[in-house]
């Protein structure tokens, strides 16, 4: 052996020695989550299965309420269960409030140089952005609710007519005609109603352009996953740059028209009154934080996330409600008798009508549309159930394993909204608080009011005009399908009218 490979060898030992040694003291007493065995490179991303909630469900049985798995090139923790979600979510320094810096995020927030809202960090900005947003919508959802409530209404009975016309005796698929009442109502939400706004027009643009995105986001995933294929795949990231751009440009022309003709004394929708909210703010004074890039980017998410959600919420009610007709006749006889057929159900009939309530509650439940929320991020060192997880690693809130605790619910695999209700015919609160379909913690939907509201209103409303019949043949199949927001296969109804006394 030469000298120059002896000295070699003793620096290349010395060297693995002390990596080892730095490891060990970083590492010493920290006890980390245990997970199954995955691949190089792709990690685990080929054991999902077709429902990843319940393969996850299944290695929680294993590996504990908390376990560790690698989704391509990021480490990631699944977090199971009611307590230890809880408890990382609303970990006191907010150390799991981040969000990963996916690749179709880092996309989006180039286009226009700011963070988005609802996929940004936990940043100064973030947390201003999230307090001017939650105030704008407080404003509709508790001072102004007459506006929401005519506007759900006007929509849902809108929607309920055209239904009937449509598919009274000819079956047809619904879910356009869904997608098109809800963007509505956020849409005019978002920016008003009157002449100057086009809502026709915007609406279908909406819809294509989220049809289109959750297309890409479906195969997309994968690039965020693994950043390194978005250089074997340009195409796939140049496709998601137009869209993102597209999407961002539909709003300039609100907000443009909106800072023209704003009056503090006339706050007509949530562009006004984040406007008004931001000029309000003691801590900004001189110095606004409302870029219109970022009141731009607040929209697109309003927007996006707003739209999706209680779209699908709306077609999987229908769905279950074709499916279990039983379970259809009692809402009906309750909206009969609480609110009858010749006015609109209102949200102050909302604690009478208890069973409704449930039914809005066990589909959540069911379902589980979002079952691992968005995803976290640890943005420091901290422990989840006494577990060790580092800085920077995904952290996946499995909320379909809050929904489906055996232990908690009895029966979790049983449609039966009356487990909500107690016997005094009110709603049971421990069990509705296990509801976890908006998130917790200090991330958890901004929009959870305005959804519930909507929700509520858009669904008993219909409920008291339409009733929803299964074609012969048609299957009705609940089984979801996968992709951030879990989908129901589409499905033809029959759709006949209940009452024409209003
Ligand atoms: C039934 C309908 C809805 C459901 C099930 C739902 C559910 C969720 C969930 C699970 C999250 C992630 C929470 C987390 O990260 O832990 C979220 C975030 C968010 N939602 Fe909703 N949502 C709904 C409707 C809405 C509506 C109507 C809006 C606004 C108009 C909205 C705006 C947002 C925004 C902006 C975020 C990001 C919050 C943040 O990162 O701070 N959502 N939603």
């Amino acid at each position: 052996m030469s000298g120059l490979t002896l000295v070699l060898g003793i620096l290349s030992t010395t060297f693995i020695t002390f990596l080892f040694f730095k490891w060990f003291l970083q590492n010493r007493g920290k006890r980390y989550p245990k997970g199954p065995m995955g691949f190089p490179i792709i990690g685990h991303l080929p054991f999902f299965g077709s429902h990843p909630p319940s393969t996850f469900m299944k290695w929680r049985e294993s590996y504990g309420d908390v376990f560790s798995i690698r989704l391509g090139s990021w480490q990631a923790v699944v977090v199971n269960g009611y307590k230890a979600v809880k408890a990382a979510a609303e970990h006191p320094n907010d150390a799991f409030s981040g969000r990963p810096n996916f690749v179709s995020m880092e996309v989006a927030a180039e286009l226009i140089n700011e963070e988005t809202f609802a996929f940004g960090n936990f940043t100064p900005v973030y947390l201003k952005q999230r307090k001017l947003t939650s105030k704008a919508l407080r404003l509709f959802t508790f001072k102004r609710s007459d506006v929401i409530e005519e506007l759900v209404t006007n929509e849902a009975n809108a929607f309920a007519d055209a239904l009937i016309r449509k598919y009274s005796t000819t079956p047809g698929y619904i879910e356009l005609d869904v997608q098109i009442l809800v963007t509505r109502i956020i849409y005019q939400f978002l920016y008003g109603r009157g002449k100057h706004v086009d809502v026709d027009r915007h609406v279908k643009t909406i819809i294509n352009l989220l049809d289109e995105i959750n297309e890409f986001s479906g195969s997309g995933s994968a690039i965020d996953v693994l950043p390194w294929l978005r250089y074997i795949m340009p195409g796939k990231i140049e496709a998601f740059r137009k869209l993102a751009t597209e999407s961002v440009g539909l709003m300039r022309e609100q907000i443009q028209e909106h800072y023209e003709s704003f009056s503090a004394d006339d706050i007509r929708d949530v562009t006004d009154a984040i406007i008004a909210s931001d000029a309000e703010d003691e801590e900004n004074k001189d110095k606004h934080m409302l870029t219109r890039a970022r009141l731009n980017l607040t929209l697109a998410d309003l927007q996006g996330a707003g739209v999706d959600t209680t779209n699908k919420t709306l077609s999987w009610l229908l769905l279950y409600m074709t499916k279990f007709p039983h379970i259809q006749e009692r809402v009906f006889a309750e909206i009969d008798t609480v609110v009858g057929k010749f006015r609109n159900v209102q949200l102050k009939d909302k604690p009478d009508l208890v069973y409704t309530n449930a039914v809005i509650l066990e589909v959540a439940r069911t379902v589980t549309q979002l079952p691992f929320s968005l995803p976290h991020f640890s943005m420091k060192d901290a422990k989840i159930e006494g577990l060790d997880v580092d800085k920077d690693t995904v952290v996946i809130f499995n909320l379909y394993s809050v929904h489906h605790e055996k232990e908690f619910w009895g029966d979790p695999e049983c449609f039966r909204p009356e487990r909500f209700i107690l016997d005094d015919n009110t709603l049971d609160s421990d069990k509705s608080n296990h509801i976890v379909a908006f998130g917790l913690g200090r991330r958890r939907c901004v929009g959870e009011f305005l959804a519930k509201m909507n929700v509520f209103l858009a669904f008993s409303n219909i409920m008291q005009k339409c009733k929803f019949v299964r074609p012969p043949g048609e299957r009705l199949d609940l089984t979801p399908i996968p992709g951030l927001v879990y989908t129901s296969k589409n499905f033809k109804v029959l759709v006949q009218e209940r009452s024409s006394s209003l």
